[in-house]
């Protein structure tokens, strides 16, 4: 096959490919990405615009790091695949010794998986094996948050806010519980009430629950909600009062985009399960993992033949393991944590400046995150506009305009980031005399 022109690549992409949560008939503007690099994505006119958003929270080191792009290019050379029944390799060991090194003691049971969605059914399962091996079938629900997103697949949908966007599949999906989305904010003056929800939900029903899955401190995809640690701490004690396992979902949060290396410490509570996901490689190649303590690995495993049932053809790909131990060196190479703090503290001054904008209903910020929810928001084509004109790539979505940069975003960079929050804050001001098309989707709830 010749190479494509681009004129000939964008009329194959409208043609025929999907894009995420994108109609084909009424397709949304893309734009033409021709290579990447640092904080920078290229387009095919020789623009460069800064990815505010780490594309979608997982480039947090820049874009193609040069030690990941090695790693990945050094281990092509040896082992590109294999599956992971019956065969292991050095790039996986090297990766579960990696993670345990960084994971409190007794989180130590590693399942590599291919994304953040399956690492998310991983443990679900993991959670209903542990109960049916402790002769307890009946234990096959879960508890989940309104607000929460866990994923696309049919698994984690069942998860994620029941009138978000997957409302269309409900009747596909597993029936799980929900919790009210905890309301006192991170920083806010914490009351008991605002676990009641919850709490009671338990009481009720522990005797069909297997686990409680929440992403902890950070509703991202659903939400970009920030709540308190204190609610994480309560969860802990009552889980442990009604024999339920705890799963954190740090696909997001994970490995420093709070600016801990995991959510839970602003908490100190753990997990029973984790996943992790994003971050984990960097940006450059997917893998995720549903890592289970030592506790809840050994009775998976004490029943019948012990297999934990799962198995993905590119479970633990060599490539995508040798991604991971690359970017996970890289923490440990630079000053992230510095980093980070110093994106926090200008992400908090810069938008806290707005709060008093009319468009601007509340600003949150945490680590390397900065959201400006609206009252009103700009259309689909204004934001393009405004990427293209201010250099910085925002993805808006329900009615949060939103930042998650790669760690290495520069101050000066940061300011445009912040500057190009506003121009939305500005335009969605502009149109709040028109009415809102109803949305497609809370991820493309930007009026038409
Ligand atoms: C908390 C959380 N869980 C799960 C997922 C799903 O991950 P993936 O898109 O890799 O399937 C996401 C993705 O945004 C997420 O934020």
């Amino acid at each position: 096959m010749h190479t494509l022109t681009i004129a000939e690549a964008k009329a194959i992409d409208l043609a025929h490919l999907w894009h995420p949560y994108a109609s084909i008939q009424n397709p949304p503007p893309v734009c033409f990405a021709t290579s990447d690099h640092g904080t920078r994505i290229t387009l095919d006119n020789g623009q460069e615009l800064i990815d505010a958003i780490s594309s979608w929270w997982c480039a947090a080191h820049g874009h193609r790091p040069e030690p990941i792009v090695e790693a990945i290019r050094r281990q092509s050379e040896r082992l590109c695949h294999v599956m992971f029944g019956g065969f292991t390799h050095e790039p996986a060991a090297e990766l579960a010794s990696r993670l345990t090194n960084i994971l409190p003691p007794g989180l130590d049971r590693i399942f590599l998986a291919d994304s953040g969605s399956i690492a998310v059914e991983c443990a679900v399962k993991m959670a209903v094996q542990y109960h049916y091996a402790l002769g307890r079938p009946e234990r096959s629900r879960l508890i989940a948050l309104k607000g929460a997103y866990h994923g696309d697949t049919a698994g984690a949908m069942a998860l994620s806010d029941p009138d978000g966007m997957h409302v269309l599949f409900q009747n596909v999906m597993p029936h799980h519980l929900f919790a009210e989305q905890p309301a006192i904010p991170f920083g806010g003056e914490w009351q008991d009430s605002d676990f009641a929800s919850m709490e009671q939900l338990l009481d009720e029903h522990s005797g069909e629950v297997a686990a409680v899955i929440v992403e902890p401190l950070f509703q991202g995809g659903n939400a970009m909600w920030l709540y308190h640690p204190e609610y994480l701490r309560k969860l802990r004690q009552v889980c442990n009062q009604h024999g339920v396992l705890l799963i954190f979902d740090e696909i997001a949060t994970g490995l420093g985009r709070t600016g801990r290396r995991f959510a839970f410490e602003h908490a100190g509570v753990l997990p029973d399960i984790i996943t992790l996901g994003k971050i984990l490689t960097g940006g450059c190649i997917t893998l995720a993992a549903a890592i289970a303590s030592s506790q809840v690995a050994q009775v998976i495993s004490s029943r019948g033949s012990g297999a934990f049932m799962h198995g993905p053809t590119y479970m633990a790909n060599p490539l995508a393991c040798a991604a991971a131990n690359a970017s996970l060196q890289l923490l440990q190479d630079y000053d992230w944590q510095g980093n980070v703090r110093r994106i926090e503290a200008q992400l908090r001054s810069e938008l806290t400046a707005y709060a008093g904008h009319p468009n601007v209903a509340d600003v949150r910020c945490l680590g390397a995150i900065g959201v400006l929810e609206l009252r009103h928001m700009p259309t689909a084509k204004q934001v393009l506009e405004t990427v293209l004109s201010t250099g910085v790539w925002l993805r808006p979505f329900g009615n949060w305009v939103y930042a998650m940069p790669p760690f290495i975003t520069t101050a000066a960079e940061t300011t445009q980031i912040t500057d190009a929050m506003k121009r939305l804050a500005d335009l969605g001001w502009q149109n709040r005399d028109t009415p809102p098309v109803p949305p497609l989707d809370p991820i493309l709830d930007i009026h038409e």
